[in-house]
């Protein structure tokens, strides 16, 4: 290696220790096995979850139904560890059908990668499964109609814990007018043995990038939380 390459990479893991990354694995190190892949132990499909989205069907229960290109019920492990939970599908999750995967769900997908997690083993959702006009914030009769399929998904894919991306999670999940400035980072005891964790939702991230650092140390503290789990 020579001394410029070197210097390079040290810039490098700098750059990524300023970003919050505190931990690298050994080339060869075995990525730490979280409880996460783990399926349920008689059948990798979730019945249960299935029966949910018959349920939901092809919702009419709110307006939302007549702007939207496809409905957003959320996708991953159904029986994951770890569940996040968004606002409302924006115009790329619109047209895909999937959350989060426009740019702020590329985000999410980063911080996913730096505690070594890929989508497909935790479960992404939405507090609304359409989406609202230019990305408003949900209505609250909107947020009344939905919220109770989201319990569903919940109760049938029974995650331990549930990570909320943004103020609108928080507060729907919580019950409470919450500010994730102020709670972020903190695990609080919610229902059914489930612990909440709180932190900032990736599309502020994209307009405030100097609070990505921070979310990555709530990320850090995640991976943290789901070792002890292991
Ligand atoms: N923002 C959200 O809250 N959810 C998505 O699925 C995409 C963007």
């Amino acid at each position: 290696m020579t001394k410029e390459t070197i210097r390079r990479l040290k810039l490098y893991l700098e750059y990524l220790r300023h970003a919050g990354v505190e931990y690298l694995p050994r080339i060869g190190e075995r990525a730490p096995q979280f409880p996460i892949t783990e399926t349920h132990p008689t059948s990798p499909e979730n019945s249960e979850l299935e029966a949910v989205r018959r349920e939901l069907g092809e919702c009419k229960r709110c307006p939302l139904w007549k702007v939207r290109n496809h409905l957003v019920f959320g996708e991953g492990n159904p029986w994951a560890t770890l569940m996040f939970v968004g606002e409302a599908p924006g115009r790329e999750e619109d047209l895909q059908g999937r959350p989060f995967v426009g740019q702020a769900g590329k985000l999410l997908d980063q911080f996913l990668h730096a505690i070594e997690l890929s989508r497909e083993e935790v479960y992404i959702a939405n507090i609304l499964k359409c989406r609202p006009p230019g990305n408003r914030t949900p209505q609250p009769q909107e947020v009344e109609q939905c919220y109770p399929f989201l319990l569903k998904q919940i109760q049938a894919i029974k995650p331990k814990l549930i990570c909320c991306l943004g103020g609108v999670a928080a507060q729907t999940l919580t019950g409470q007018k919450v500010a994730i400035t102020r709670l972020r980072g903190q695990f609080i005891p919610w229902r059914w043995g489930i612990e909440l964790f709180l932190t900032f939702h990736p599309a502020y991230l994209l307009r405030n990038p100097n609070q990505k650092k921070g979310a990555m140390q709530d990320f850090m503290k995640l991976r943290e939380k789901l070792r002890g789990l292991a």
